[in-house]
């Protein structure tokens, strides 16, 4: 399979036009087999229930290195965009609007449970000081259960746009939970979650992620108070 053409870049994978115009994702090498049939049950679970999201294929294997066959998803992501046109209220409120319909979907009782997943995240978490690790444990004992359809990953990286079109990408993560859990996420990872690699104007983001992490609160109708009691949780498993 030909993959010359590179036209994304992930924390977990890169991604390649092939030849037949699809988007090939294709996984760094040593990741786990098992999260990548896991995000390909998971696309295809967002794929019925008509989220906007590319098709998938199935699994493929190139030199070694797993990888899903996508449908090409046209356009810039919504990062991209903020960076090209500085607008952060525009940014936000495609954010918190596909959000919005994201959470209005509710998942069925055997899909993972967020709590379920964070508990995994922070006890396989080698960085995590023990002690933190045994609070964020106890933290996430007392916070409720849900049906809401939590994404995971909700940032601008994992939103194609195509004119005013939006896709949503990556659901590796996808959950069913408490809906403020997944706001939370998206909160975190706006004010403070790594970037992906090779963003250009890296220094221009930091300057204006404080802002956008309010402004997608602000438009989500939401006090940031309500967050309190999952960020911690979620700073623990996302720590290091
Ligand atoms: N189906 C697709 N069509 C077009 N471009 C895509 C497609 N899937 C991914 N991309 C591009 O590749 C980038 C990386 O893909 P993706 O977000 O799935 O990788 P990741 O490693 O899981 O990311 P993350 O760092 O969020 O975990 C996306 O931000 C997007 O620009
Ligand atoms: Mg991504």
């Amino acid at each position: 399979m030909n993959t010359q053409r590179k036209i994304g870049k992930g924390r977990t994978a890169e991604v390649f036009l092939t030849a037949e115009g699809c988007a090939l994702k294709l996984f760094y090498p040593e990741y786990p087999m098992q999260a990548v049939e896991r995000e390909l049950r998971n696309a295809r679970m967002a794929v019925a229930l008509h989220i906007p999201t590319p098709r998938c294929y199935g699994l493929v294997t190139v030199q070694d290195r797993a990888g899903i066959l996508y449908e090409r998803a046209a356009g810039e992501s919504l990062l991209n965009r903020l960076m090209r046109t500085g607008d952060v209220a525009g940014c936000a409120s495609t954010l918190a609007r596909l959000h919005r319909q994201l959470l209005a979907q509710t998942l069925p009782e055997d899909a993972l449970d967020v709590r379920e997943f964070l508990r995994h995240e922070i006890e396989r978490n080698g960085k995590l000081p023990v002690e933190e690790k045994s609070r964020a444990l106890a933290q996430l004992a007392a916070l409720p259960g849900g049906n809401a359809l939590c994404h995971g990953d909700f940032h601008p990286d994992n939103v194609l746009m195509d004119g005013e079109r939006a896709m949503v990408l990556d659901w590796m993560n996808l959950c069913r939970g408490d809906p403020i859990s997944d706001v939370a996420q998206t909160w975190h990872l706006l004010a403070c979650g790594p970037l992906p690699p090779d963003v250009p104007a890296a220094q221009e983001f930091e300057e204006m992620r404080g802002l956008l992490a309010d402004e997608y609160i602000r438009r989500m109708g939401m006090e940031k108070e309500r967050l309190a009691q999952w960020l911690p949780v979620i700073k623990a498993a996302r720590f290091g």
